[in-house]
């Protein structure tokens, strides 16, 4: 039995996340089939932050499934006269919504909706604090590149503090058998926000020879109020993984990032060139986005018809 809503993948237990990732692979193996679980179905998208991947993903994995869609657009909606998004979400409800697709820039408010809206609430993206989807895509990644997720080393970089994509990894990455060690400057990676289980560095040479996996992470321009960081040149030297940081990865280390990538920041154009070109298996961003159309049609599925295929 899987749990109404999609907010946290801790809500989860890895039998049930096993069960959509097997239904991702079912879908991706027989993409182009026409598919109808979703036939009459209306399904609200309301993103109140800016999304290409989750958003577009989101909408093509509903129409695969034959469902229809409702485009909720803040900025064009009734919030610009006033009204609350508590309101916005019954709202779409009364109308009609059979589930409920949500981004939102505030940590805990879909914690709160959920309390009231009876139809399934998935997360596309809350604040700081998860992206259950994005953290399922990545392990799907992995799974079908082939690597054994028990025992391997992942070694994230970049803006721990802000990433909700974190978040959901402090969970996701440790049940697959995966283990997992944070790298940032101290301001960007507060060790109260360490889970038991998780490594940290602040120094990146010293942790990138042990990572099978590099998952890079951006600095988070728009959720800093005053820039935590002095400069992102001063970051970028420090952290970015650059041509002369290349030589310190294992001979078989993958890259990985949830978009959007910021090129000159977290990783170097070259560094982008360099593995497109010569190790295109080992850089893994565009399967990342090419595989969220299936885990989330897979979510779906399973939150609203839970059928049998
Ligand atoms: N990874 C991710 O959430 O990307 P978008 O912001 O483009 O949806």
């Amino acid at each position: 039995m899987l749990p109404k809503d999609m907010l946290s993948l801790k809500d989860f237990s890895l039998e049930a996340l096993q069960e959509i990732l097997q239904r991702a692979a079912y879908y991706k193996k027989k993409d182009g089939d026409v598919f109808s679980s979703l036939k009459g179905k209306n399904i609200a998208i309301s993103f109140w932050e800016p999304s290409t991947r989750t958003r577009i993903s989101f909408e093509l994995a509903v129409q695969k499934l034959g469902g229809r869609i409702i485009n909720f657009i803040p900025e064009l909606s009734s919030e610009k006269k006033g009204e609350n998004a508590d309101d916005t979400i019954k709202t779409l409800q009364s109308i009609g919504a059979d589930a409920l697709v949500f981004r939102h820039s505030s940590p805990g408010i879909f914690h709160r909706v959920s309390q009231f809206v009876e139809i399934p609430f998935i997360s596309g993206g809350e604040g700081c604090y998860q992206h259950p989807t994005q953290a399922l895509l990545d392990i799907f990644t992995l799974l079908e590149s082939g690597v054994k997720l028990s025992g391997l080393q992942v070694v994230m970089v970049g803006d721990i503090l802000h990433s909700r994509v974190a978040r959901s990894h402090f969970y996701a990455f440790p049940v697959f058998g995966a283990n997992l060690t944070l790298v940032a400057p101290p301001v960007l990676l507060p060790l109260e926000l360490v889970p038991p289980g998780v490594n940290w560095s602040y120094n990146l040479e010293e942790v990138l020879p042990s990572g099978d996996i590099i998952y890079l992470l951006r600095v988070q321009k728009e959720r800093q109020g005053k820039s935590l960081i002095p400069s992102l040149g001063e970051y970028t030297a420090l952290y970015g993984l650059n041509e002369k940081r290349l030589s310190l990865l294992k001979e078989d280390a993958c890259l990985m990032h949830p978009g959007p990538v910021n090129i000159g920041i977290e990783i170097s154009s070259g560094v982008i060139k360099t593995f497109e070109n010569v190790y295109p298996d080992r850089i893994l961003f565009q399967d990342q986005v090419r595989n969220g159309v299936y885990v989330r049609m897979a979510v779906l599925d399973l939150l609203l018809a839970g059928r049998v295929i």
